[in-house]
């Protein structure tokens, strides 16, 4: 039986258009519903145009937080989400979100965390003149881009280089990255260590 995926997006969903290309229907992994906090989401398209179900909840359609993410929570959970993915997702997620969905969210992040959290990542490492930077997966807990790191990739930055060129390539790692993390949850080749819970193993 393939995983069922959900992706919450909140921009234009590149990172969901390459779980879509790259895994989508190909036998492990079936995307079966995509959220976004944003209405007119590029990503609500991309999800329509593949035939997956897309739903908006924005943040004024709901009394607080807590009531938008119990509402999220009770659509995912009639689709039988198995694993949620944060692709560009802008909101954070309520504390009791994510314990109904214990260790079964993920998130991308264009950076190498724990450098360069929270927002413009990208900006953040140009900016401070770091060698190297990247792209880090990693399960999502209550903090901001804290969770248990799952895979990272190392990008070299040369300054001679315009901050646009440096974005493609973090973005390109993404769209590399995010699915092969994916795939490996899929397998079954991820588990959070017993005895130390920020430490993710890899059965490759
Ligand atoms: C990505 O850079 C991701 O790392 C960050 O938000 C961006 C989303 O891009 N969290 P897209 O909507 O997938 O194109």
């Amino acid at each position: 039986m393939p995983l069922r995926l959900a992706v919450l997006a909140s921009g234009t969903g590149s990172n969901l258009q390459a779980i879509l290309d790259s895994l989508h229907g190909k036998g492990l992994v079936e995307v079966v519903a995509v959220a976004s906090d944003k209405p007119g989401a590029r990503a609500l398209d991309r999800a329509t145009d593949a035939g997956v179900a897309a739903e908006v909840f924005p943040r004024d359609g709901f009394a607080d937080r807590q009531a938008r993410d119990v509402a999220i929570a009770e659509w995912l959970d009639a689709q039988g989400v198995e694993l949620i993915v944060l692709a560009g997702y802008m909101q954070l997620l309520s504390p009791a979100f994510l314990e109904r969905f214990r260790n079964r969210v993920i998130n991308v992040h264009p950076a190498l965390l724990p450098s360069f959290p929270g927002l413009d990542a990208i900006g953040q490492a140009y900016r401070h003149g770091v060698r190297l930077s990247g792209v880090t997966v990693h399960f999502v807990d209550a903090g901001v881009d804290t969770g248990p790191i799952i895979l990272q990739e190392a990008i070299e930055l040369a300054y001679t280089r315009p901050i646009e060129e440096f974005e493609a390539e973090v973005h390109r790692v993404e769209h590399r990255l995010l699915p092969k993390a994916i795939e490996l949850i899929a397998r079954g080749a991820v588990s959070i260590d017993d005895q130390n819970p920020r430490l993710v193993r890899i059965e490759e």
